[in-house]
């Protein structure tokens, strides 16, 4: 594993961001469990997701559906076919297997055997829902939260008065048996995505906007949500998808992509670290008019504004919000020399840091000064994330608050029982400035955004 990844990971253990799964029974291949600051700092980007896709606009709605779902759905969907199926080869040798398009050598990479020819290999993931485990109880984990969301265009569209163009966003779990997983968060067998699917007329609008303008509009808008949160311009890019590499659903497709430290293999990386964040694809009318043709219902919409039915087109943007983690743990990541010394610091946008504040008594044997910062701990917590350390000195204890990356350490030194002030340190600049106890909420909802 490249050496920045290796920090990452070390210090995602460490700090009580993400620990590998069942690791008193020697993990599980892939999973992982977001600890105390982990699950923080995910709920974080979800809520800075949620809070731009639905919460800001008035054409985007929210839904929750579902993991498991009519088996029906994944057949109309074309995810139990070929086209939602990687292409597997084996070492004859070691027996090893690899998805095709992931090794770049011809023979095995672990023991350069030969290769068996390639074998299309389906991702669903199977499951029984009932007490039989046969075939009329075969139910699989969705692979994708989109699909909940096609199949529920028609109970939104009868209940939420929308009119097209509108969207409906989705942040859920989804499962795919990947060949390779891989790069601690990166690729998991088990995963979170951050959806939404814009309802569009498939002819110019009434504004004159095509599906190719709508698409356009939601690359531009997710693009600004990475740079907008703190994730280095120069980390990110665009890279369209070529005609054979799209997904069996998708008419167009761009990824957002990261430099990543690391090459995440196939078609989809355009060269060094670069690889997907998020995919923007242009689906056609593929899945309602599947669905229609698979159940049986009406799922043609009629436009007021242009006077007739029609099916949908849809835009799709499909962000994964541990992909997403992984993209902010790695582009806050730096370290700094400060006196001679290394300081790790996560330089995380106010918003995604899990922990905003740190209350810090200068010294933890004097009473007078740990009742203080106590009180001035308690007045903060129902407000903000804030955390409360005594244990150590205050310069490891500002490392440590560095390393998790919170934005700002309040200390309260004696200076402060005289006066009634703390001093405010702020995380990249390392400047303190001295500011009155009774002004303290209002700076820091200031400087945190709210
Ligand atoms: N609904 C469209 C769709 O699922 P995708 O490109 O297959 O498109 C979208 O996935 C996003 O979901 C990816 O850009 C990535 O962020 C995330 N994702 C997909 N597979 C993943 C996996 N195995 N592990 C972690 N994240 C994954």
């Amino acid at each position: 594993m490249n050496d920045l990844m290796q920090k990452i990971v070390s210090l995602a253990k460490r700090r009580g961001f993400i620990f590998p799964s069942s690791e008193i029974y020697g993990g599980f291949s892939s999973c992982y469990d977001y600890g105390p600051l982990g699950v923080e700092l995910k709920n974080n980007i979800k809520r800075a997701w949620w809070q731009n896709m639905v919460w800001s606009r008035a054409d985007v709605v929210g839904l929750d559906s579902s993991i498991l779902m009519s088996p029906k759905i994944w057949e109309a969907s074309g995810h139990l076919s070929a086209g939602f199926a990687d292409e597997l080869v084996e070492c004859k040798a070691c027996h090893k297997r690899f998805r095709k398009d992931h090794v770049e050598t011809p023979t095995c990479p672990e023991c350069g055997g030969e290769f068996t020819a390639p074998k299309k290999f389906n991702l669903m993931m199977k499951t029984y829902a009932g007490v039989t485990e046969d075939e009329s109880n075969l139910a699989y984990l969705r692979a994708e939260t989109a699909q909940g969301i096609y199949v529920n265009f028609k109970n939104i569209v009868d209940t939420m008065r929308v009119k097209i163009p509108f969207g409906v966003a989705q942040i859920g779990k989804a499962f795919r048996n990947e060949i390779t997983p891989g790069n601690f968060i990166f690729r998991t067998r088990e995963f979170e995505q951050m959806e939404m699917q814009f309802f569009i007329n498939p002819q110019p609008d009434k504004k004159g906007k095509t599906v190719k303008q709508w698409f356009e509009y939601w690359k531009k808008e997710r693009m600004k949500w990475y740079k907008g949160h703190g994730i280095n311009a120069r980390n990110l890019q665009f890279r369209k998808h070529k005609k054979d590499e799209l997904a069996h659903y998708a008419k167009a497709a761009e990824d957002i992509e990261y430099n990543y430290p690391f090459s995440s293999g196939g078609g989809s990386a355009s060269g060094g670290g670069w690889g997907e964040l998020e995919g923007i694809h242009d689906r056609g009318d593929w899945d309602l008019s599947n669905h229609a043709k698979h159940s049986g219902e009406d799922l043609t919409y009629f436009d007021e504004g242009a006077n007739k039915k029609y099916i949908p087109n849809i835009i799709e943007t499909s962000a994964g919000a541990d992909r997403s983690t992984l993209v902010f743990l790695l582009d806050a990541y730096q370290e700094e020399e400060v006196k001679g010394e290394k300081r790790v610091v996560l330089k995380f946008h106010p918003k995604i840091a899990p922990i905003k504040i740190a209350v810090l008594p200068l010294v933890k044997n004097k009473p007078k000064l740990v009742k203080f910062a106590r009180r001035v701990y308690e007045d903060l917590i129902d407000t903000f994330p804030v955390m409360y350390d005594e244990v150590g000195s205050i310069g490891r204890r500002y490392r440590r608050q560095d390393e998790i990356g919170t934005p700002y350490a309040l200390t309260i030194d004696f200076e402060s029982l005289e006066k009634y002030t703390v001093t405010l340190r702020d995380r990249d600049s390392m400047k303190q400035t001295r500011h009155k106890v009774a002004e303290l909420q209002d700076l820091l909802q200031d400087k945190l955004g709210g």
